[in-house]
């Protein structure tokens, strides 16, 4: 995409946006962000001008929002301080580039200018821990500092970029964390845990075969190179059945904690043509989904039963909307949960929907709160939400729809398709589908059974 362009400073900008958005991200899911972002910001300068609510409302669905923004901080650096010229080495980029650390560096530097430096991402830790049969640690510094003197070493110079890439997509295709495609893979005459597998396998069958093999270890007779501690895989820890997925060897994940959120979906209906509108406010400048928008939110201390959950939930939105707001109209709608990459979040959604909006009086200057508006469907979708947001409003129309079929023949409208429509680039999974937990019809309507205190 990007190396096609012949302005020099304007490709370095293009792949700095593309490299930006693969981190964390897949090919597949970045084409159409980037696709949209070129096209709405095709320079730095014009990336300069653009608002941060802009850049958040582009990268919505996209997840790490702080990369959107160090971008937009970033282009406006490049601006003021260097007039708009892109830096031009990979030690300039890290050094000058918010967000851009010493992997987006140099995989800008070799795609975009040819720079012949290697590139070592996840995808490439994976590659080369596996040809290379390197079996410790591959998050120590020791590790890491091998594979980047090892990127460096095997990187192509006539075509760095290339090359990187190409080791990238491997490792994302074909030497993929789990069920690698050994079988296809074009560097499997080079890979050294797979000739330990192979090594491996063929000591199992002569044992099978009843010759001298059979009062040894099954455990390949790892090589090492003799030189170095890097290739070492403790005997005790190879396990058979993972094969070359015995390398890279990671220290275990620390288990992501666990939050609950209440969250409510407060909706109206616009006097004038009846559309319904909903209510979102923006979360703080810093933090996690920083200035991002959302439905009316808190994070739950501690368990609470559903009746407190009201309670907090009414508290919060008399807070934000005055004492219009009663405890009759507020409905437990389901759970959301969404997996950030260190936390498990479960929201409890709720609703609260007025009939009109003449009930609404607050004014955002009559307000300490934070920036908040009332949305229509479409202008919910184009602004800076998150996708557990989406989610959580995605459980909302479901629950509209079903209750527009429930009630045939009422003609009320709430804009949600229904089953018989094709959903856009997402396929419909059912009520098993992504976490979330709808309730029945029934259930919803149902008057709350009185808990104990
Ligand atoms: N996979 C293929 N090319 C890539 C790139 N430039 N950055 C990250 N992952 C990639």
């Amino acid at each position: 995409m990007a190396v096609a362009e012949s302005d020099l400073n304007k490709r370095t900008y293009a792949v700095w946006v593309s490299e930006i958005m693969l981190q964390q991200t897949q090919v597949a899911t970045v084409i159409s962000y980037y696709n949209k972002w070129i096209q709405r910001w095709p320079t730095l300068q014009d990336l300069a001008k653009a608002t941060l609510e802009e850049v958040n409302e582009m990268w919505s669905g996209l997840g790490y929002y702080s990369r959107g923004r160090r971008l937009h901080e970033g282009a406006q650096k490049v601006l003021s301080e260097f007039n708009g010229e892109m830096p031009k080495s990979a030690e300039e980029l890290q050094k000058l580039l918010p967000g851009v650390g010493r992997y987006t560096a140099s995989a800008i530097a070799s795609i975009s200018f040819g720079q012949v430096t290697g590139v070592v991402d996840g995808n490439a830790v994976r590659v080369l821990c596996r040809t290379r049969a390197i079996g410790a640690d591959s998050t120590s510094s020791a590790v890491t500092e091998a594979l980047w003197a090892l990127a460096n070493i095997l990187v192509d110079p006539v075509r760095p970029g290339d090359f990187n890439q190409a080791v990238m997509e491997l490792g994302a295709i074909v030497c993929t964390p789990k069920a690698p495609l050994c079988s296809e893979c074009p560097v499997q005459a080079h890979c050294r845990a797979y000739q330990q597998v192979i090594k491996e396998e063929k000591a199992v069958s002569k044992r099978l075969l009843g010759n001298t093999m059979s009062k040894l270890s099954c455990t390949p007779d790892i090589e090492e190179c003799g030189s170095c501690s890097l290739c070492l895989l403790d005997r005790k820890s190879w396990v058979s059945s993972l094969g070359v997925m015995n390398f890279p060897r990671k220290p275990a994940k620390k288990p992501p904690r666990t939050e609950r959120t209440l969250t409510c979906v407060v909706t109206r209906k616009r006097n004038t043509d009846d559309t319904e509108e909903y209510f979102i406010i923006q979360r703080p400048k810093f933090g996690l989904l920083a200035g991002l928008w959302e439905f009316p939110s808190i994070l739950m201390e501690a368990e609470l039963t559903e009746t407190k959950q009201k309670h907090t939930i009414l508290d919060r939105l008399a807070e934000l909307m005055g004492s219009s707001v009663t405890e009759a109209n507020l409905q437990h709608l389901g759970e959301v949960v969404h997996i950030f990459s260190h936390i498990h979040q479960t929201y409890h959604v709720y609703i609260n929907s007025f009939s009109d909006t003449t009930v609404i009086t607050v004014k955002q200057e009559e307000t300490e709160c934070p920036p908040f508006r009332w949305v229509t469907k479409a202008e919910f979708h184009q602004s800076a939400v998150s996708t557990a947001m989406k989610k959580v409003f995605r459980l909302y129309g479901n629950l509209c729809m079903n209750e527009k079929l429930f009630n045939k023949g009422d003609k009320q409208e709430c804009g949600f398709e229904t089953y018989g429509e094709k959903r856009k680039g997402r396929k419909h999974t059912g009520p098993k589908d992504s976490g979330r937990r709808q309730l029945s019809m029934d259930s919803f309507f149902r008057p709350a059974v009185k808990e104990p205190l």
